[in-house]
């Protein structure tokens, strides 16, 4: 039990909000380091010292972000013993939307038959699960919706640039979904911490396809849909935005790390995590790692995550969970959650 109650745990007319279920789809077809060795000049030695990353997963050419988010989502349905037709509202959080518009949301909607949800996407990249998650969480504790469906799901093989070696041995694609309710006599969500840097826009982008370069021949012939980083700059602000939120998070809570049974941060690559933890002085065995296998899929890389360490019973009822998390924007956040 946290020392210091969360303040919605705390006023009357607010509901706690628990995660009643969680699911996770990840495509069939496994792309090696040993099939980058034959796409770009780069090793798996390279690839394994500096990011952790040994595979990751491809989406099939017909399969877009939403059918990968209805995958996950129906498992999270199903984990939680919800129908779709009891769905209120589905937030979606993604940087690879199916298209500029309708939202995935939507067209998750239509796929799930959740007949009576309300649907809209978020956009915070990596950040966007924990983004989503603390949305959703104001509109079951108001009363607003008994029922949230929230996904992060990604195709990130579509925005990279096969023949740039510094971003495309990094990705894959999945999703992940969980699903808020009020559970009585439960604490559920403690609380988050986000934030942002737009300051820091240009550090990771995809510049064209939007109204400020909309996409043409030219923006194609110069690679302009295509993701891009400038990777040293990334890594120093994602391991500071992260202990900062984190901390955050906890002195929110009246916590200190030891009292955390299972960390699940962002999977970006092998020696953020490391750093993170080494910061937080957070013990190896509290990290959920799977980025080895999956590699960083955005705003699926925690949903992912969460589901794993549920379903490998490295979350117990009772649990205290600290979700940590950065991408492009900046944004960064962080969330605690007793499960
Ligand atoms: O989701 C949130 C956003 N993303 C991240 O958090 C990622 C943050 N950044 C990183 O994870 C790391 O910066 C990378 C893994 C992207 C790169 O690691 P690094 O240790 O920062 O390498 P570097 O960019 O300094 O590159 C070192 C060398 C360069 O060669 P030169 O210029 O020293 O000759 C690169 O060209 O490694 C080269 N290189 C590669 N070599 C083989 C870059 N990519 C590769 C590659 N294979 N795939």
């Amino acid at each position: 039990m946290p020392s210091t109650p969360h303040p919605r745990t705390t006023r009357p007319h607010l509901r706690t909000v628990s995660i009643t279920g969680v699911g996770a789809y990840v495509p069939e077809r496994i792309l090696t380091n040993a099939d980058l060795e034959r796409m770009v000049e780069t090793s798996d030695e390279w690839i394994t010292s500096r990011t952790g990353i040994r595979e990751r997963r491809i989406a099939a050419p017909d399969e877009a972000t939403s059918d990968l988010a209805a995958a996950a989502a129906r498992k999270a349905l199903a984990d939680a013993g919800v129908e779709a037709v009891q769905v209120g509202l589905i937030i979606c959080a993604t940087i690879t939307p199916d298209m500029l518009f309708p939202s995935t949301a939507c067209l998750v909607q239509q796929k799930l038959g959740a007949t009576r949800a309300a649907a809209f996407d978020i956009e915070a990249a990596c950040s966007g699960f924990v983004y989503a998650l603390d949305i959703a969480s104001h509109f079951v504790a108001s009363h607003t919706y008994d029922t949230v469906l929230v996904i992060g799901a990604e195709k990130m093989s579509s925005v990279v640039d096969w023949t740039d070696r510094n971003t495309c041995v990094l990705f894959g694609d999945g999703a992940g979904a969980a699903v808020l309710q009020n559970r009585p006599n439960a604490h559920g969500l403690l609380t988050t911490s986000l934030g942002s840097d737009g300051g820091k826009a240009s550090l990771l982008e995809l510049p064209a396809g939007g109204s400020a370069c909309p996409a043409s021949a030219d923006t194609v012939a110069r690679g302009l849909h295509y993701l891009r980083m400038d990777g040293k700059e990334t890594f120093k602000n994602a391991v500071n935005a992260m202990v900062t939120a984190a901390q955050d998070a906890l002195a929110k809570c009246g916590l200190t790390i030891d009292r955390i049974r299972c960390i699940i941060p962002h999977q970006a690559n092998q020696r953020i995590l490391s750093a993170v933890a080494e910061r937080l002085q957070a013990r190896e065995e509290q990290m959920f790692v799977n980025v080895d296998r999956y590699g960083n899929t955005s705003a699926a890389s925690v949903a992912i995550a969460l589901d794993e360490a549920v379903r490998f019973g490295r979350i117990q009822r009772g649990d205290l969970v600290l979700m940590v998390v950065f991408g492009a924007g900046l944004t960064w956040g962080a969330a605690i959650i007793e499960w």
